[in-house]
């Protein structure tokens, strides 16, 4: 099995506050990893790092067995064309989807494309109508972001991510500012990805999703992965009182029978 993302005792502070406590954290390809846990619990955080957004403050990250970041004298210093070309193949999406207003969807969509990775037009626009077919939207190429329901932009964002080839898709609570009948499309093309085989982590709190798709759950509590396992397992039978907890703030949810 291939290990895509490997990350070894990362700690995060900001300021006073330690958000990461040194996570250890390895996903197999073709692996979908639901990562929960309360709101400030340091999720999206440690998505950040993982694509270097943010900057671990120790610890290291490994993308397909490749160390990010060079280390000298016990130092480690990171290169921004390095940074860059990680992020192609770390993709992510995001609660609020940031496309371009003055841009159609097809645009939208090469636009990292010719800027980042310097495809021609062609080969972009192809990539491009390709990967929006992919979430069902390869009639909406040529509207303006504006025309589309929420569940559409989110669906052309995680298309502009597709675009880019990335190893990995880290979603970042993609459906929790939709509408709730706007959820199930984005779901949807979320599993659809998982079935096809796409390596992703996902911060969700949709546990229907977490039960039915993840692989593995990791619910990240006290800056460490605190329970961990198949979601049947540690949805079902939370071994830690934390978990429960955070699993009756989630009664909404009713497991399958
Ligand atoms: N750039 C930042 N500067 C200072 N504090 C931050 C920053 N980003 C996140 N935090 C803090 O780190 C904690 C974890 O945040 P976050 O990773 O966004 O949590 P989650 O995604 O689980 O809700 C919170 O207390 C938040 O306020
Ligand atoms: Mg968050």
């Amino acid at each position: 099995m291939i290990e895509l993302v490997r990350t070894e005792n990362l700690h995060k502070r900001f300021g006073e506050l330690e958000v990461l406590k040194g996570i250890d954290l390895s996903v197999s390809e073709g692996e979908t990893v639901v990562l929960l846990g309360s709101s400030g619990s340091g999720k999206s955080t440690l998505l950040r790092c993982i694509n270097f957004m943010e900057t671990p403050s120790s610890g290291r990250v490994f993308i397909r067995g490749e160390a990010v970041g060079t280390e000298r004298a016990g130092k480690l210093t990171y290169n921004q064309a390095d940074l860059c070309q990680l992020r192609t193949k770390v993709g992510m999406v995001f609660q609020h989807f940031n496309l371009f207003p003055h841009m159609t969807v097809l645009q939208n969509v090469m636009e990292g494309q010719l800027t980042v990775l310097k495809r021609s037009r062609k080969e972009a626009g192809e990539k491009s109508l390709a990967q929006l077919d992919r979430v069902g939207l390869a009639d909406k190429a040529g509207e303006y972001p504006s025309r589309l329901s929420g569940g559409q932009k989110q669906r052309v964002a995680i298309a502009r991510a597709l675009a880019m080839d990335p190893r990995v898709m880290l979603f970042d609570e993609v459906t929790s500012a939709l509408d709730p009948e706007l959820v199930g499309e984005v779901l949807k093309t979320m599993r659809q990805l998982a079935l096809e085989g796409m390596t992703m982590i996902c911060v969700t709190h949709e546990l229907g999703f977490a039960y039915h798709v993840a692989n593995r759950v990791l619910f990240l509590n006290d800056g460490a992965i605190h329970e961990e396992g198949n979601p049947q397992q540690v949805l079902r039978n939370p071994q830690t009182q934390r978990m429960r907890e955070f699993l009756e703030g989630h009664s909404l949810f009713k497991l399958p029978d």
